[in-house]
């Protein structure tokens, strides 16, 4: 005798529990959400957010993000209707996710269009195939815009902070971001320093949103490591830094011509852009305005393949602010950190700088 007959339940008894269970789905990311922002797992002595889903329920990061992300999909649709049926279970609410890079209104207007077609019968087959196609759409009417309309930015484009990015960045609002592009020290702390950025992108970036991270050869594998953790790895890129001196490396007898630029998303299917080579260049090795700093040329050439012009390009390790000038001079919107106070001035100097000259028809990247 199986259980089934022991209980005597009906099919519909039965689903009715399965579905009553799918529903948590979004208070179990509300919970989530709440205990991450808050830091509330350091009560119970755990140093991340990644311990404590591991320790305390056995789940990779991952799956805590997954509810996590449905559970502000759903929020979205939630405020943004009041008539309309919520997404019932989390492999609905998986596929409407990456629509939230183009904003509320774009997921609640696409679970309306679903609901109105299919009634209760909305299947996560059919929402990926409906998503799929608006995004593209999306990306082709952005296309046409730009090519139309440049973005010209003004100072309301961009910020400079002054402080440490560890202490400011869990300030930054979740999902807003569309890349990360940074160049932090590549000593020792590199490896730390990235598994922790990796971590916040996991929050702070929009879904399909990228890190761009260049980094040393030195710590390459521990920094690989503890970044795949968070982060969909996508692939590494050569910057090649011809001119100047190049560093040597004396213990490996190498003379260095280039660095690796790892590049990541927040999430694996969302990523919608064009073709690109794996190779960069800079085609000055300009250390004018800082002591590691990058040239502007190469910083653009990465902005300009990773964003999309009116979109917010971050640097929490921002230096003398050259990805933001590069960001700005291509219609980019730029946040910036530095502890230091003389790179603040300098980077926050320079992208004012870039902003004017934009608004006055000179936005060349010399
Ligand atoms: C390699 S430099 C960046 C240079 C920059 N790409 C440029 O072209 O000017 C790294 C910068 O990170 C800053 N930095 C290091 N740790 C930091 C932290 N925890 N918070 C904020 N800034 C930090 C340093 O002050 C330094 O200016």
């Amino acid at each position: 005798m199986n259980t089934l007959e022991v209980t005597g339940r009906t099919l519909t008894e039965l689903e009715g529990i399965i579905e009553r269970g799918q529903q948590t789905f979004v208070e179990v990311g509300q919970a989530l959400l709440e205990i991450r922002d808050r830091r509330l797992y350091r009560e119970q002595g755990h140093r991340t957010f990644e311990a404590y889903c591991q320790k305390r329920w056995g789940w990779t990061v991952r799956h805590g993000r997954r509810l996590m992300q449905a559970a502000r999909t759903v929020q979205a649709i939630e405020k943004g209707t009041n008539w309309s049926p919520l997404p019932a279970n989390e492999s609905q609410v998986r596929e409407l996710h990456p629509l939230m890079a183009a904003g509320a209104a774009e997921v609640v207007k696409v679970w309306q269009d679903l609901r109105a077609e299919y009634g209760d019968d909305v299947t996560a087959e059919r929402v990926k195939r409906v998503v799929t196609h608006r995004l593209k759409e999306i990306k082709r009417k952005r296309q046409q815009d730009e090519d139309t309309t440049p973005m010209t930015p003004s100072s309301d484009d961009f910020a400079i902070l002054h402080g440490d990015a560890y202490d400011l960045l869990p300030h930054f609002e979740a999902d807003s971001i569309n890349a990360i592009i940074t160049d932090p020290p590549y000593d020792s702390s590199v490896i730390e320093t990235c598994g922790w950025l990796a971590q916040e992108a996991a929050r702070l970036l929009v879904p399909g949103g990228s890190l761009v991270l260049l980094v040393g050869q030195y710590y390459l594998p521990q920094v690989m490591a503890a970044v795949s953790t968070h982060l969909h790895y996508r692939w590494t890129l050569a910057y090649l830094t011809p001119g100047g001196q190049s560093p040597q490396v004396w213990v490996h007898h190498i003379n260095c011509f280039w660095k690796p630029v790892i590049w990541l998303t927040k999430g694996a299917d969302e990523y919608v852009r064009p073709w690109m080579s794996d190779v960069l260049r800079s085609d000055a090795n300009d250390k004018r305005f800082h002591r590691w700093g990058q040239s502007v040329s190469g910083m653009a050439e990465i902005v300009e393949r990773f964003t999309l012009p009116g979109e917010w390009v971050l640097d929490p390790f921002c230096g003398a602010g050259t990805v933001g000038v590069a960001a700005l001079t291509l219609g980019r919107r730029f946040r910036g950190i530095d502890r230091d106070e003389k790179s603040f001035t300098l980077a926050s100097r320079r992208c004012k700088e870039a902003v004017d000259a934009c608004a006055a028809g000179k936005n060349g990247l010399a």
